[in-house]
């Protein structure tokens, strides 16, 4: 009986269910891999986990980077590595920004930045597709920013999710005054084509970025981290009833501290109940930790041997399969 009902929480709808990326706490995965980037070498930087442990981890492929874009700026960022139930097929999306280009200029990012996502695709994590750039937005949008996804099993299909800007449909330049930064939505079956974006988080008083969801074990609960781009802190929200389902604040924020972005969220493969954050202050991750996801006090992890240099980027738990085809193709 128990097995049976896991198998149905598993095959629920992305309204109540289950991340392919969510571990089984206690589970068959043996490792976590990190997708990251440098300010220094936009480009695709993996690291693999020592074991299970959450702090130790070796840079994969020699240090060097994995996967370069062609396309677009050629350069990216938050780096968002996602998957089927099945894993049958993985991608990696990133953002589409280099801000080492001559001339660069945050304002110039936020009015005349990529409409697009930079997408990657493998059927087993160590053959990938060349880059493709992938326009997700109206042009009425300023940028695209920090993709992320969410596999849903009943309509075998992924739900994105970025942050963007929109400029009035007159104001073709984008030289006058955008709306508040807003996480936005689309869905898609293969990250070639997808549906039309919408809204799904606009606040009237505050820009948010870096949206990011952590499955929570149970059909319905999740819990999502997202950046108040005033205060530049991390806040988080729980549901019980999915994805689009009501949201409950945790109180003030992940830390009384500014500024800090980017959150990647994985929970633990070991301890049942542990939830890891990762959070960027602007020159590295710093990890966080809790066993109370839905009423937290996020403490500092016990980082020795956490690699230092991080940015913006997810967290993977790998099954053995995957674990041993990554550390093989791409030894540190
Ligand atoms: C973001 O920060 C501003 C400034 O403190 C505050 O007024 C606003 O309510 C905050 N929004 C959220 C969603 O935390």
């Amino acid at each position: 009986m128990r097995m049976l009902s896991l198998f149905i929480v598993a095959a629920s709808a992305v309204l109540g269910s289950a991340s392919p990326t969510t571990p089984r706490q206690g589970s068959s995965f043996v490792g976590y891999l990190v997708s990251t980037f440098s300010d220094p070498n936009p480009r695709v930087q993996w690291h693999l986990s020592e074991g299970n442990s959450a702090t130790n981890f070796r840079f994969l492929n020699g240090g060097n980077a994995v996967l370069a874009s062609t396309v677009g700026t050629r350069a990216v960022r938050d780096i968002y590595l996602t998957t089927n139930s099945a894993r049958s097929e993985y991608f990696l999306i990133a953002t589409d920004l280099d801000i080492n280009a001559p001339g660069f200029s945050w304002d110039w990012a936020t009015r005349q930045g990529s409409r697009g996502i930079v997408v990657w695709k493998s059927n087993n994590l160590v053959d990938w597709s060349g880059s493709s750039l992938r326009i997700v937005e109206a042009d009425t949008a300023g940028m695209v920013w920090a993709p992320s996804a969410v596999w849903d099993d009943d309509t075998a299909q992924y739900y994105v999710f970025w942050a963007s800007r929109h400029y009035a449909s007159w104001d073709t330049g984008h030289t006058g005054v955008a709306s508040l930064d807003s996480i936005r939505y689309a869905t898609t079956k293969d990250f070639t084509s997808f549906s039309e974006p919408r809204d799904y988080l606009a606040l009237p008083d505050t820009p948010l970025i870096d949206q990011e969801f952590q499955y929570l074990g149970a059909p319905g609960a999740w819990a999502r981290f997202l950046k108040n781009e005033t205060t530049l802190q991390v806040y988080q929200e729980t549901t019980r009833n999915g994805l689009f389902g009501s949201w409950t604040r945790v109180p003030g924020y992940v830390r009384n501290e500014a500024p800090l972005e980017g959150p990647a969220s994985f929970a633990d493969n070991v301890i049942p109940g542990l939830y890891h954050l990762w959070l960027d202050n602007y020159q590295q991750y710093v990890p966080f930790e809790t066993s109370d996801i839905r009423s937290p006090s996020w403490r500092s992890s016990n980082s020795g041997g956490f690699p230092s240099g991080l940015k913006h980027g997810s967290v993977t738990p790998l099954t053995r399969e995957e674990y041993d085809a990554v550390a093989a193709a791409f030894p540190a």
